[in-house]
Protein backbone atom coordinates (compact mmCIF):
# COMPACT_ATOMS: atom_id res chain seq x y z
CA UNK A 1 0.00 0.00 0.00
CA UNK A 2 1.40 3.56 -1.11
CA UNK A 3 -0.54 5.74 1.15
CA UNK A 4 -1.26 3.73 4.56
CA UNK A 5 -2.29 6.89 6.58
CA UNK A 6 -5.08 7.46 4.42
CA UNK A 7 -6.55 4.43 3.41
CA UNK A 8 -8.06 3.48 6.60
CA UNK A 9 -9.21 7.21 7.59
CA UNK A 10 -12.58 8.43 6.53
CA UNK A 11 -13.45 11.64 8.58
CA UNK A 12 -12.27 14.44 7.11
CA UNK A 13 -9.81 15.60 10.22
CA UNK A 14 -8.42 12.68 9.95
CA UNK A 15 -7.59 13.00 6.41
CA UNK A 16 -6.88 16.63 7.12
CA UNK A 17 -3.90 15.22 8.96
CA UNK A 18 -3.51 12.29 6.52
CA UNK A 19 -2.90 15.15 4.28
CA UNK A 20 -0.37 17.77 5.62
CA UNK A 21 1.67 14.24 6.98
CA UNK A 22 1.46 13.10 3.10
CA UNK A 23 2.61 16.27 1.51
CA UNK A 24 5.56 16.20 4.03
CA UNK A 25 6.92 12.71 3.02
CA UNK A 26 6.13 13.63 -0.77
CA UNK A 27 7.93 16.69 -0.19
CA UNK A 28 11.15 15.25 1.88
CA UNK A 29 11.33 12.33 -0.97
CA UNK A 30 12.26 13.72 -4.33
CA UNK A 31 12.61 16.83 -6.41
CA UNK A 32 8.91 17.41 -7.93
CA UNK A 33 10.28 20.98 -8.60
CA UNK A 34 12.61 20.35 -11.47
CA UNK A 35 11.88 22.44 -14.43
CA UNK A 36 13.56 22.55 -18.05
CA UNK A 37 11.94 19.23 -18.68
CA UNK A 38 12.97 18.89 -22.70
CA UNK A 39 9.60 19.56 -25.06
CA UNK A 40 7.46 16.75 -26.42
CA UNK A 41 8.86 14.32 -23.52
CA UNK A 42 6.62 13.18 -20.84
CA UNK A 43 7.57 14.74 -17.09
CA UNK A 44 9.65 12.45 -14.77
CA UNK A 45 10.21 14.48 -11.63
CA UNK A 46 7.45 13.46 -9.63
CA UNK A 47 7.86 12.10 -6.07
CA UNK A 48 6.20 8.42 -6.36
CA UNK A 49 6.31 5.38 -5.90
CA UNK A 50 5.43 2.41 -8.12
CA UNK A 51 2.42 0.31 -7.63
CA UNK A 52 2.16 -3.22 -8.72
CA UNK A 53 -1.42 -4.08 -8.91
CA UNK A 54 -1.50 -6.58 -6.40
CA UNK A 55 -4.51 -7.92 -5.37
CA UNK A 56 -5.43 -7.21 -1.86
CA UNK A 57 -7.76 -7.66 0.60
CA UNK A 58 -8.82 -3.91 2.89
CA UNK A 59 -10.79 -3.29 5.82
CA UNK A 60 -11.85 0.19 5.26
CA UNK A 61 -14.57 1.96 7.49
CA UNK A 62 -17.60 -0.62 7.59
CA UNK A 63 -16.67 -2.06 3.69
CA UNK A 64 -14.39 -4.84 2.30
CA UNK A 65 -12.57 -3.49 -0.40
CA UNK A 66 -11.12 -5.66 -3.09
CA UNK A 67 -8.32 -3.82 -4.68
CA UNK A 68 -7.07 -5.13 -8.13
CA UNK A 69 -9.21 -7.88 -7.81
CA UNK A 70 -9.56 -8.00 -11.55
CA UNK A 71 -6.11 -5.93 -12.59
CA UNK A 72 -4.95 -4.91 -15.99
CA UNK A 73 -2.11 -6.79 -18.09
CA UNK A 74 -0.43 -3.14 -18.89
CA UNK A 75 1.95 -1.52 -16.10
CA UNK A 76 2.53 1.62 -16.02
CA UNK A 77 5.32 3.29 -13.90
CA UNK A 78 4.32 6.06 -11.62
CA UNK A 79 5.34 8.69 -13.52
CA UNK A 80 4.61 7.29 -17.45
CA UNK A 81 0.83 8.05 -17.52
CA UNK A 82 -2.15 9.76 -16.27
CA UNK A 83 -4.79 6.92 -14.61
CA UNK A 84 -9.06 7.82 -15.07
CA UNK A 85 -10.07 6.72 -11.88
CA UNK A 86 -14.02 6.22 -11.79
CA UNK A 87 -16.62 5.02 -9.37
CA UNK A 88 -19.50 3.35 -10.08
CA UNK A 89 -21.32 -0.11 -9.97
CA UNK A 90 -22.16 -3.19 -12.95
CA UNK A 91 -24.83 -1.58 -14.01
CA UNK A 92 -22.25 1.51 -15.63
CA UNK A 93 -20.45 -0.45 -16.83
CA UNK A 94 -21.49 -0.15 -20.73
CA UNK A 95 -19.82 2.77 -20.52
CA UNK A 96 -16.33 1.51 -20.29
CA UNK A 97 -16.11 0.40 -23.59
CA UNK A 98 -15.93 4.21 -25.21
CA UNK A 99 -14.05 5.34 -21.93
CA UNK A 100 -11.36 2.83 -22.93
CA UNK A 101 -11.41 3.63 -26.37
CA UNK A 102 -11.04 7.95 -26.28
CA UNK A 103 -8.50 7.18 -23.23
CA UNK A 104 -5.98 4.68 -24.27
CA UNK A 105 -4.49 4.74 -20.59
CA UNK A 106 -4.42 3.40 -17.25
CA UNK A 107 -8.32 2.93 -16.11
CA UNK A 108 -9.23 2.17 -12.27
CA UNK A 109 -12.55 1.50 -11.52
CA UNK A 110 -13.99 0.56 -8.05
CA UNK A 111 -17.34 -1.03 -8.06
CA UNK A 112 -19.86 -1.10 -5.21
CA UNK A 113 -20.76 -4.81 -5.28
CA UNK A 114 -23.09 -5.88 -2.12
CA UNK A 115 -24.67 -9.20 -2.34
CA UNK A 116 -25.36 -11.25 -4.80
CA UNK A 117 -24.56 -7.81 -6.80
CA UNK A 118 -20.93 -9.27 -6.73
CA UNK A 119 -21.70 -11.78 -9.05
CA UNK A 120 -23.22 -10.26 -12.06
CA UNK A 121 -20.45 -7.37 -11.29
CA UNK A 122 -18.26 -10.54 -12.05
CA UNK A 123 -20.05 -11.56 -15.09
CA UNK A 124 -19.93 -8.18 -16.28
CA UNK A 125 -16.30 -8.07 -16.09
CA UNK A 126 -15.86 -11.42 -17.58
CA UNK A 127 -17.49 -9.77 -20.72
CA UNK A 128 -15.90 -7.07 -21.39
CA UNK A 129 -12.61 -8.49 -20.97
CA UNK A 130 -13.86 -11.29 -23.00
CA UNK A 131 -15.81 -10.54 -25.80
CA UNK A 132 -15.08 -6.99 -26.81
CA UNK A 133 -11.82 -4.69 -27.00
CA UNK A 134 -8.92 -6.07 -25.97
CA UNK A 135 -8.11 -2.44 -24.63
CA UNK A 136 -10.65 -3.38 -21.79
CA UNK A 137 -8.31 -6.53 -20.83
CA UNK A 138 -4.79 -4.56 -21.34
CA UNK A 139 -6.02 -0.63 -19.45
CA UNK A 140 -8.81 -1.37 -16.90
CA UNK A 141 -8.44 -2.50 -13.43
CA UNK A 142 -11.09 -3.47 -11.34
CA UNK A 143 -11.41 -3.12 -7.59
CA UNK A 144 -14.83 -4.62 -5.64
CA UNK A 145 -16.45 -3.28 -2.16
CA UNK A 146 -19.34 -4.25 -0.28
CA UNK A 147 -20.42 -3.62 3.24
CA UNK A 148 -19.28 -5.88 6.03
CA UNK A 149 -22.83 -6.59 6.78
CA UNK A 150 -23.56 -7.57 2.74
CA UNK A 151 -20.74 -9.94 2.45
CA UNK A 152 -21.35 -12.17 -0.92
CA UNK A 153 -22.48 -15.14 -0.53
CA UNK A 154 -23.97 -18.38 -2.57
CA UNK A 155 -20.26 -19.84 -3.36
CA UNK A 156 -18.60 -22.74 -2.76
CA UNK A 157 -15.03 -21.20 -3.57
CA UNK A 158 -13.27 -18.48 -1.38
CA UNK A 159 -14.34 -14.97 -2.47
CA UNK A 160 -11.10 -13.83 -2.99
CA UNK A 161 -10.49 -16.31 -5.94
CA UNK A 162 -14.21 -16.89 -7.26
CA UNK A 163 -13.67 -14.56 -10.75
CA UNK A 164 -13.18 -16.80 -13.74
CA UNK A 165 -11.84 -14.98 -16.50
CA UNK A 166 -14.53 -16.76 -19.45
CA UNK A 167 -17.48 -15.80 -20.93
CA UNK A 168 -19.82 -17.59 -23.58
CA UNK A 169 -20.21 -14.54 -25.51
CA UNK A 170 -23.18 -15.45 -27.03
CA UNK A 171 -24.74 -14.53 -23.50
CA UNK A 172 -25.66 -10.75 -23.04
CA UNK A 173 -23.80 -8.95 -20.49
CA UNK A 174 -25.75 -8.57 -17.04
CA UNK A 175 -25.95 -5.02 -17.56
CA UNK A 176 -28.04 -5.20 -20.18
CA UNK A 177 -30.66 -7.94 -18.68
CA UNK A 178 -30.72 -7.14 -15.04
CA UNK A 179 -33.19 -4.61 -13.90
CA UNK A 180 -32.49 -2.05 -11.40
CA UNK A 181 -35.40 -3.62 -9.06
CA UNK A 182 -33.59 -6.95 -8.90
CA UNK A 183 -30.30 -5.54 -7.79
CA UNK A 184 -29.13 -6.46 -4.03
CA UNK A 185 -28.59 -2.70 -3.23
CA UNK A 186 -31.93 -2.38 -4.29
CA UNK A 187 -34.00 -4.55 -2.38
CA UNK A 188 -32.23 -4.11 0.44
CA UNK A 189 -32.76 -0.45 0.14
CA UNK A 190 -28.66 -0.16 0.81
CA UNK A 191 -27.57 3.83 -0.86
CA UNK A 192 -24.56 3.96 -2.94
CA UNK A 193 -20.99 4.86 -0.86
CA UNK A 194 -19.98 7.13 -3.79
CA UNK A 195 -16.65 8.36 -2.19
CA UNK A 196 -15.90 4.93 -0.89
CA UNK A 197 -15.82 4.07 -4.94
CA UNK A 198 -13.94 7.43 -5.24
CA UNK A 199 -11.30 7.09 -2.72
CA UNK A 200 -10.35 3.44 -3.82
CA UNK A 201 -10.43 3.95 -7.55
CA UNK A 202 -8.01 6.88 -6.83
CA UNK A 203 -5.97 5.55 -4.44
CA UNK A 204 -5.04 1.55 -6.02
CA UNK A 205 -4.15 4.19 -9.23
CA UNK A 206 -0.88 2.89 -10.67
CA UNK A 207 0.18 6.71 -11.61
CA UNK A 208 0.82 10.10 -9.72
CA UNK A 209 -1.14 11.91 -11.87
CA UNK A 210 -4.97 11.15 -11.65
CA UNK A 211 -8.19 12.04 -13.70
CA UNK A 212 -11.18 11.48 -11.22
CA UNK A 213 -14.18 11.54 -13.33
CA UNK A 214 -17.33 9.94 -13.45
CA UNK A 215 -18.08 6.82 -15.85
CA UNK A 216 -20.79 8.70 -18.32
CA UNK A 217 -18.40 11.28 -19.32
CA UNK A 218 -16.09 10.96 -22.21
CA UNK A 219 -12.99 12.77 -22.62
CA UNK A 220 -11.30 14.09 -25.61
CA UNK A 221 -8.52 11.96 -27.80
CA UNK A 222 -5.09 11.89 -27.26
CA UNK A 223 -5.45 13.71 -23.42
CA UNK A 224 -2.66 12.12 -22.02
CA UNK A 225 -0.09 12.65 -24.56
CA UNK A 226 -1.14 15.87 -25.29
CA UNK A 227 -1.44 16.59 -21.21
CA UNK A 228 2.06 15.52 -21.11
CA UNK A 229 3.77 17.87 -23.42
CA UNK A 230 1.98 20.60 -21.57
CA UNK A 231 3.36 19.54 -18.67
CA UNK A 232 6.59 19.46 -20.09
CA UNK A 233 6.28 23.18 -21.88
CA UNK A 234 4.61 24.20 -18.30
CA UNK A 235 7.04 23.12 -15.67
CA UNK A 236 6.09 25.85 -13.40
CA UNK A 237 2.69 24.41 -12.82
CA UNK A 238 4.08 20.77 -11.58
CA UNK A 239 6.93 21.91 -8.51
CA UNK A 240 6.65 20.67 -5.25
CA UNK A 241 4.73 22.79 -3.63
CA UNK A 242 2.67 23.45 -6.27
CA UNK A 243 -1.25 23.93 -5.86
CA UNK A 244 -2.80 23.57 -9.07
CA UNK A 245 -5.70 21.24 -10.60
CA UNK A 246 -5.94 21.03 -14.23
CA UNK A 247 -9.96 21.27 -15.20
CA UNK A 248 -11.88 20.34 -18.26
CA UNK A 249 -15.08 22.35 -19.23
CA UNK A 250 -18.24 19.61 -18.99
CA UNK A 251 -21.34 19.59 -21.40
CA UNK A 252 -23.88 17.16 -22.78
CA UNK A 253 -25.41 16.37 -25.91
CA UNK A 254 -29.23 14.99 -27.25
CA UNK A 255 -29.85 11.40 -26.95
CA UNK A 256 -28.49 9.86 -30.72
CA UNK A 257 -25.84 12.22 -31.45
CA UNK A 258 -22.19 11.74 -31.84
CA UNK A 259 -19.97 12.98 -29.77
CA UNK A 260 -18.04 15.94 -30.91
CA UNK A 261 -14.68 15.00 -31.30
CA UNK A 262 -13.02 18.47 -31.11
CA UNK A 263 -13.88 21.72 -30.03
CA UNK A 264 -14.93 23.31 -33.44
CA UNK A 265 -17.67 20.52 -33.40
CA UNK A 266 -18.54 21.11 -29.81
CA UNK A 267 -19.11 25.38 -30.63
CA UNK A 268 -21.57 24.17 -33.71
CA UNK A 269 -23.66 22.03 -31.28
CA UNK A 270 -23.37 24.60 -28.70
CA UNK A 271 -24.97 27.21 -31.40
CA UNK A 272 -27.37 25.16 -32.89
CA UNK A 273 -28.40 23.81 -29.28
CA UNK A 274 -27.66 20.15 -29.78
CA UNK A 275 -25.17 20.67 -26.83
CA UNK A 276 -25.57 22.92 -23.42
CA UNK A 277 -23.17 23.12 -20.35
CA UNK A 278 -22.97 19.67 -18.26
CA UNK A 279 -25.81 20.45 -15.59
CA UNK A 280 -27.71 23.74 -17.01
CA UNK A 281 -31.23 22.25 -15.94
CA UNK A 282 -29.88 20.42 -12.51
CA UNK A 283 -27.23 22.91 -10.96
CA UNK A 284 -26.03 25.77 -13.51
CA UNK A 285 -23.79 27.14 -10.84
CA UNK A 286 -21.98 24.19 -10.01
CA UNK A 287 -20.45 24.09 -13.15
CA UNK A 288 -19.82 27.72 -14.22
CA UNK A 289 -16.15 27.85 -14.88
CA UNK A 290 -14.70 31.77 -15.36
CA UNK A 291 -14.89 32.94 -19.11
CA UNK A 292 -16.60 30.17 -20.09
CA UNK A 293 -18.38 31.74 -23.10
CA UNK A 294 -14.85 32.88 -24.24
CA UNK A 295 -13.84 29.27 -23.95
CA UNK A 296 -16.50 28.09 -26.61
CA UNK A 297 -15.32 31.28 -28.97
CA UNK A 298 -11.67 30.09 -29.12
CA UNK A 299 -11.50 27.11 -31.37
CA UNK A 300 -8.29 27.28 -33.32
CA UNK A 301 -6.41 25.73 -31.39
CA UNK A 302 -3.90 22.41 -31.20
CA UNK A 303 -2.56 20.31 -28.38
CA UNK A 304 -3.26 21.73 -25.04
CA UNK A 305 -2.48 24.84 -23.26
CA UNK A 306 -3.72 27.28 -19.91
CA UNK A 307 -6.93 28.81 -21.16
CA UNK A 308 -7.48 30.79 -17.70
CA UNK A 309 -7.03 30.38 -13.78
CA UNK A 310 -9.54 30.62 -11.15
CA UNK A 311 -10.32 30.09 -7.74
CA UNK A 312 -13.04 28.42 -6.18
CA UNK A 313 -14.59 31.79 -5.25
CA UNK A 314 -17.33 34.46 -6.08
CA UNK A 315 -19.23 33.27 -9.45
CA UNK A 316 -17.32 29.89 -8.79
CA UNK A 317 -18.21 29.53 -5.00
CA UNK A 318 -20.20 26.27 -5.10
CA UNK A 319 -18.24 24.95 -8.54
CA UNK A 320 -17.49 21.45 -8.72
CA UNK A 321 -15.40 20.92 -11.44
CA UNK A 322 -13.56 17.98 -12.94
CA UNK A 323 -9.96 18.34 -13.08
CA UNK A 324 -6.65 16.47 -13.00
CA UNK A 325 -4.69 16.15 -10.13
CA UNK A 326 -2.35 14.45 -8.62
CA UNK A 327 -2.57 11.89 -5.15
CA UNK A 328 -1.30 14.62 -3.12
CA UNK A 329 -4.69 16.11 -3.18
CA UNK A 330 -7.03 15.61 -0.70
CA UNK A 331 -9.72 12.42 -1.11
CA UNK A 332 -13.23 12.37 -0.36
CA UNK A 333 -15.45 12.26 2.65
CA UNK A 334 -16.80 8.81 2.77
CA UNK A 335 -19.46 9.46 5.00
CA UNK A 336 -21.03 11.42 2.07
CA UNK A 337 -22.98 8.97 -0.60
CA UNK A 338 -24.62 9.72 -3.98
CA UNK A 339 -28.72 9.76 -3.01
CA UNK A 340 -27.65 12.84 -0.28
CA UNK A 341 -26.07 14.47 -2.95
CA UNK A 342 -22.96 17.68 -2.34
CA UNK A 343 -20.71 14.37 -2.46
CA UNK A 344 -18.27 16.03 -4.28
CA UNK A 345 -18.21 19.59 -3.10
CA UNK A 346 -16.60 18.42 0.28
CA UNK A 347 -12.89 18.10 -2.38
CA UNK A 348 -13.89 21.76 -4.06
CA UNK A 349 -13.92 23.47 -0.44
CA UNK A 350 -11.15 21.35 0.50
CA UNK A 351 -8.72 22.54 -2.36
CA UNK A 352 -10.44 26.27 -1.71
CA UNK A 353 -9.22 26.78 1.89
CA UNK A 354 -5.96 25.49 0.81
CA UNK A 355 -5.76 28.08 -2.05
CA UNK A 356 -5.77 26.23 -4.79
CA UNK A 357 -5.47 27.51 -8.57
CA UNK A 358 -8.01 26.12 -11.29
CA UNK A 359 -6.37 25.95 -14.04
CA UNK A 360 -8.58 25.41 -16.85
CA UNK A 361 -7.36 24.03 -19.78
CA UNK A 362 -8.00 25.22 -23.46
CA UNK A 363 -8.82 22.71 -25.62
CA UNK A 364 -9.41 19.73 -24.01
CA UNK A 365 -13.40 18.80 -22.63
CA UNK A 366 -15.68 16.12 -21.16
CA UNK A 367 -19.07 15.13 -23.06
CA UNK A 368 -21.59 13.21 -20.94
CA UNK A 369 -23.14 10.01 -22.54
CA UNK A 370 -25.60 11.55 -24.81
CA UNK A 371 -28.90 12.34 -23.25
CA UNK A 372 -29.94 15.60 -21.54
CA UNK A 373 -31.13 15.32 -17.71
CA UNK A 374 -34.44 16.82 -17.07
CA UNK A 375 -34.50 16.82 -13.39
CA UNK A 376 -32.62 15.26 -10.22
CA UNK A 377 -33.99 11.88 -9.74
CA UNK A 378 -32.16 12.15 -6.23
CA UNK A 379 -34.49 15.03 -5.25
CA UNK A 380 -37.46 12.85 -5.63
CA UNK A 381 -36.73 10.30 -3.19
CA UNK A 382 -33.62 11.23 -1.13
CA UNK A 383 -35.14 14.08 1.16
CA UNK A 384 -33.37 12.12 4.74
CA UNK A 385 -30.60 11.83 2.76
CA UNK A 386 -30.34 14.89 1.60
CA UNK A 387 -30.57 16.54 4.74
CA UNK A 388 -27.90 14.11 6.53
CA UNK A 389 -25.13 14.40 3.44
CA UNK A 390 -25.94 18.39 4.22
CA UNK A 391 -25.37 18.25 8.00
CA UNK A 392 -22.30 16.68 7.20
CA UNK A 393 -21.21 19.40 4.49
CA UNK A 394 -21.88 21.66 7.97
CA UNK A 395 -19.89 19.92 9.95
CA UNK A 396 -17.15 19.80 6.80
CA UNK A 397 -16.88 23.56 6.67
CA UNK A 398 -17.09 24.19 10.38
CA UNK A 399 -14.26 21.66 10.95
CA UNK A 400 -11.81 23.18 8.16
CA UNK A 401 -12.67 26.30 8.84
CA UNK A 402 -11.71 25.51 12.71
CA UNK A 403 -8.33 23.70 11.25
CA UNK A 404 -7.13 26.50 8.41
CA UNK A 405 -8.72 29.30 9.75
CA UNK A 406 -11.32 31.41 8.68
CA UNK A 407 -11.64 32.24 4.85
CA UNK A 408 -15.27 34.09 4.24
CA UNK A 409 -14.55 33.76 0.43
CA UNK A 410 -14.87 29.30 0.43
CA UNK A 411 -17.83 27.78 0.67
CA UNK A 412 -18.69 24.05 1.01
CA UNK A 413 -22.38 24.67 -0.49
CA UNK A 414 -24.65 27.51 -1.10
CA UNK A 415 -27.24 25.20 1.06
CA UNK A 416 -26.37 27.06 4.30
CA UNK A 417 -26.79 30.91 4.49
CA UNK A 418 -24.03 31.06 6.93
CA UNK A 419 -21.79 28.91 8.74
CA UNK A 420 -23.22 27.21 11.59
CA UNK A 421 -21.86 24.88 14.24
CA UNK A 422 -22.76 21.58 14.11
CA UNK A 423 -25.49 20.11 16.09
C1 LIG B 1 10.14 7.74 -14.62
O1 LIG B 1 11.07 7.63 -13.58
C2 LIG B 1 12.10 6.67 -13.86
C3 LIG B 1 12.93 6.46 -12.60
O2 LIG B 1 12.93 7.57 -11.79
C4 LIG B 1 12.92 7.18 -15.03
O3 LIG B 1 13.97 6.29 -15.32
C5 LIG B 1 11.99 7.31 -16.23
O4 LIG B 1 12.68 7.86 -17.33
C6 LIG B 1 10.79 8.18 -15.91
N1 LIG B 1 9.84 8.05 -16.98
C7 LIG B 1 9.26 9.08 -17.55
C8 LIG B 1 8.30 8.79 -18.63
O5 LIG B 1 9.50 10.23 -17.20
C1 LIG C 1 -37.03 -1.21 1.77
O1 LIG C 1 -37.90 -0.09 1.76
C2 LIG C 1 -39.25 -0.45 1.47
C3 LIG C 1 -40.07 0.83 1.30
O2 LIG C 1 -39.74 1.75 2.29
C4 LIG C 1 -39.78 -1.36 2.59
O3 LIG C 1 -41.11 -1.75 2.28
C5 LIG C 1 -38.89 -2.61 2.65
O4 LIG C 1 -39.29 -3.42 3.74
C6 LIG C 1 -37.43 -2.22 2.83
N1 LIG C 1 -36.63 -3.43 2.74
C7 LIG C 1 -35.63 -3.72 3.57
C8 LIG C 1 -34.90 -4.98 3.33
O5 LIG C 1 -35.31 -2.98 4.47
C1 LIG D 1 -12.91 18.42 -36.05
O1 LIG D 1 -13.37 17.09 -36.23
C2 LIG D 1 -14.06 16.91 -37.46
C3 LIG D 1 -14.51 15.47 -37.50
O2 LIG D 1 -15.34 15.18 -36.43
C4 LIG D 1 -13.14 17.23 -38.64
O3 LIG D 1 -13.89 17.13 -39.82
C5 LIG D 1 -12.57 18.64 -38.48
O4 LIG D 1 -11.62 18.88 -39.49
C6 LIG D 1 -11.92 18.82 -37.13
N1 LIG D 1 -11.54 20.20 -36.95
C7 LIG D 1 -10.35 20.56 -36.48
C8 LIG D 1 -10.12 22.04 -36.36
O5 LIG D 1 -9.50 19.75 -36.17
C1 LIG E 1 -26.11 20.74 -35.00
O1 LIG E 1 -24.73 20.77 -35.33
C2 LIG E 1 -24.10 19.50 -35.41
C3 LIG E 1 -22.62 19.75 -35.66
O2 LIG E 1 -22.41 20.53 -36.77
C4 LIG E 1 -24.74 18.67 -36.51
O3 LIG E 1 -24.15 17.39 -36.56
C5 LIG E 1 -26.23 18.52 -36.20
O4 LIG E 1 -26.87 17.85 -37.26
C6 LIG E 1 -26.88 19.89 -36.01
N1 LIG E 1 -28.23 19.67 -35.53
C7 LIG E 1 -29.25 20.48 -35.81
C8 LIG E 1 -30.58 20.11 -35.24
O5 LIG E 1 -29.10 21.48 -36.48
C1 LIG F 1 -18.88 33.95 -29.24
O1 LIG F 1 -19.24 33.77 -30.60
C2 LIG F 1 -20.61 34.05 -30.88
C3 LIG F 1 -20.87 33.71 -32.34
O2 LIG F 1 -20.64 32.36 -32.57
C4 LIG F 1 -20.92 35.50 -30.57
O3 LIG F 1 -22.29 35.74 -30.76
C5 LIG F 1 -20.54 35.78 -29.11
O4 LIG F 1 -20.70 37.17 -28.84
C6 LIG F 1 -19.12 35.38 -28.82
N1 LIG F 1 -18.90 35.53 -27.38
C7 LIG F 1 -17.80 36.06 -26.85
C8 LIG F 1 -17.77 36.15 -25.38
O5 LIG F 1 -16.86 36.40 -27.51
C1 LIG G 1 -15.92 33.81 10.11
O1 LIG G 1 -16.01 35.15 9.69
C2 LIG G 1 -17.32 35.62 9.52
C3 LIG G 1 -17.28 37.01 8.92
O2 LIG G 1 -16.22 37.75 9.45
C4 LIG G 1 -18.06 35.55 10.85
O3 LIG G 1 -19.40 35.98 10.67
C5 LIG G 1 -18.04 34.13 11.37
O4 LIG G 1 -18.61 34.07 12.65
C6 LIG G 1 -16.61 33.60 11.45
N1 LIG G 1 -16.67 32.19 11.80
C7 LIG G 1 -15.84 31.61 12.66
C8 LIG G 1 -16.04 30.15 12.91
O5 LIG G 1 -14.97 32.22 13.23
Amino acid sequence: MRHPRITCTPLPIILCLSLVFLVYLLSSSGDGSKCGVPQGTPMGPFPCKDNDLEKSVEFRGRFVVFRNYVPAEKRFRCNESVTLTAPGDYRFLDNILPLVERWKGPISVALYSPGYDFFSTLQSIAYLRNCRTPLVRQLVTFHLFFDTDHVPTQHDEPLVDIYEDTYDCSQKPPYETMQDDEMYKTRMNLTYPINVARNVAKLTAQTYLVFPSDIELYPTRNLIPDFFKFAAQRGEFFRKNSRNVFVLPVFEILAGLKIPENKSDLKKMIDNQTAIAFHQTVCRSCHRMPREEEWINDTNKNGLDVFTIGKRQGKQVIWEPFFIETQKEPLWDERLNWEGQGNKMCQAYYLCMLDYDFVVLDNAFLIHKPGVKKKKVQNLKHSEEQHKNNQILRDIQYQLTEIYGNNTKCKIHNVFKKLQTPA
